[in-house]
């Protein structure tokens, strides 16, 4: 009998590889740059399960062509890069990541939050380029995170975890979500708060919200209007969440006073976007879950899935 064949869109663990070479062919996409279009739909016209990362478009397209695949295990929480309504009129499962990361995620939001509140980038460069010639008294001055108000909105588990940190920093933490969690509540102190509240309350707004259509564009002129001129808006969600040209003008504006930014509309993030020519904003390579351990566990958690449906069991983390 001929095994099943896993294709995985790029190179991941070897441990993680070894998994599912106990139950199928694999091969890899080894380059170093997002697997071409037309490779992915070749590839996935023979594969039984693909193993995906947040740059491959599964859609319409691809599954019509896809006739033996039955997974596709992206390497992310997220998935707003695969159409998942059509991969179930395909009968082809869908499976994500989530909770390996959550840790390693909410480190990252609350490290962007922290560079962009005392504005460790800009202070960096300052200091390389010889801006420090004398000590003042308002150098480098940002703002208070020991006592501040955070918004956290999407209060999932990376929300969660956020706000598990912010109650070491002794912040009040204000959280919006589509449903209100009682639980979330009692075990972090966070207190729900209507949207329009929460962006006026806080001092630091982080989004942490799935992209769907209800949260695409989320974050808009209004939306920014309403902040304080103080505030630092962060981003770990998707890029898609944002408005960017209604950022630009509400760090121009000074509408808000600075942001943190993992992700962008377009990624890689072109560099004539506006935001980068921005001091006050601290913008990184979509980096949320990248630790060695997180990266790690991820693998292994969509190889799990792939090797559980190939061999004929539920996946462990279905979407
Ligand atoms: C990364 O953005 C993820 O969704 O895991
Ligand atoms: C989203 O899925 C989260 O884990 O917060």
């Amino acid at each position: 009998m001929t095994k099943p064949m896993v294709y995985v869109t790029r190179q991941v663990a070897n441990e993680a590889i070894a998994m599912l070479e106990a139950v199928a062919d694999v091969e890899v996409w080894a380059e170093d740059r997002p697997i071409p279009r037309d490779v992915l739909l070749q590839k996935a016209e023979e594969a039984s399960a693909l193993l995906t990362m947040l740059t491959e478009r599964i859609d319409e397209e691809l599954l019509m062509r896809a006739k033996r695949l039955r997974i596709v295990a992206n390497m992310a929480v997220g998935y707003d890069n695969i159409d998942v309504a059509a991969a179930k009129r395909h009968g082809v499962i869908v499976t994500n990541t989530p909770d390996v990361l959550t840790e390693a995620t909410a480190d990252l939001a609350f490290a962007l939050l922290m560079a962009a509140g005392r504005r460790l980038v800009e202070a960096n460069r300052f200091l390389l380029a010889g801006g420090w010639t004398s000590w003042n008294p308002y150098l480098m001055v940002g703002q208070n995170i020991y006592g501040a108000t955070l918004g956290i909105v999407g209060m999932g588990r990376i929300g969660q975890a956020v706000a598990r940190r912010a109650a070491g920093f002794g912040m009040r933490i204000l959280y919006h979500n589509r449903s209100r969690r009682p639980d979330a509540e009692r075990t972090t102190g966070a207190q729900y708060a209507p949207f329009d509240e929460l962006l006026r309350e806080s001092d630091y707004v982080v989004l942490l919200t799935p992209l769907t259509e209800e949260t695409r564009n989320l974050m808009g002129e209004r939306e920014f209007s309403l902040m304080k001129p103080t505030a630092v808006f962060v981003n770990v969600s998707r890029g898609g969440t944002v408005d960017e040209a209604a950022l630009y003008r509400a760090l121009v504006d000074k509408q808000i006073w600075a942001a943190g930014l993992d992700v962008f509309q377009q990624e890689p993030v072109p560099l004539d976007n506006p935001l980068l020519s921005l001091p006050n904003v601290v913008a990184l390579p979509h980096i949320g879950s990248a630790t060695y351990q997180t990266r790690l566990e991820m693998a292994r958690l969509a190889a799990a899935n792939i090797a559980a449906v190939l061999s004929g069991e539920e996946p462990v983390t279905p979407v």
